[in-house]
């Protein structure tokens, strides 16, 4: 059992995660990942990122809002969550093959985690509610432009 007021906590931090609209099953938005070695080697959709929009979209509380749960180098924004670990430095501690995996599906290291799988396979997933059913929280490329400000945090 987790403390009571972490529900409180995740639910407020997801409900302001709005879903990308690009991605169903199958279809045009949704690229297939594969992991290795606890590992996302190839980025997403080929896709390559941008730091700077990785920034802002890890701040905005309507994008990937990880503010929410974890503290962060972004001094301006004042609320920063301790729900998940710091993320100072964790482009020294992971290689991004390792970042993306955990942006992508944290649920492959812990499959008791409260992170959201930002990219995880949208037909297997279970629980999705309404709007969010068939649909990635991220995009791709938005997902590429967190991982690669992450590597950039050293
Ligand atoms: C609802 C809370 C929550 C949100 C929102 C969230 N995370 Fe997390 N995150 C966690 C928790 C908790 C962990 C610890 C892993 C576990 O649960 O096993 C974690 C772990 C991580 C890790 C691995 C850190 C380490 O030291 O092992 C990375 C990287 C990460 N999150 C990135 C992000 C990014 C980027 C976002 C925004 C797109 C985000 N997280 C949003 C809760 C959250």
């Amino acid at each position: 059992m987790r403390p009571w007021w972490i529900d409180s906590i995740l639910c407020a931090a997801l409900s302001s995660i709005a879903p990308s609209g690009g991605a169903a099953p199958g279809g045009d938005g949704y690229c297939a990942w594969e992991v290795q070695d606890f590992a996302i080697d190839q980025p997403l959709c080929g896709l390559r990122g941008d730091p700077a929009r990785g920034r802002a979209l890890a701040a905005d509380s309507h994008g990937g809002n990880c503010l929410a749960c974890h503290q962060m180098p972004i001094d301006e924004e004042a609320f920063h969550g301790t729900v998940g670990p710091p993320l100072h430095g964790i482009g020294a501690r992971y290689s991004e093959g390792q970042i993306r995996l955990r942006i992508v599906d944290e649920q492959q290291i812990n499959p008791m985690t409260i992170m959201p799988g930002f990219y995880s396979d949208p037909a297997k997933a279970n629980r999705m509610a309404g709007e969010y059913w068939g649909k990635t929280f991220l995009t791709a490329q938005q997902v590429e432009d967190l991982v690669t400000y992450l590597v950039s945090l050293k």
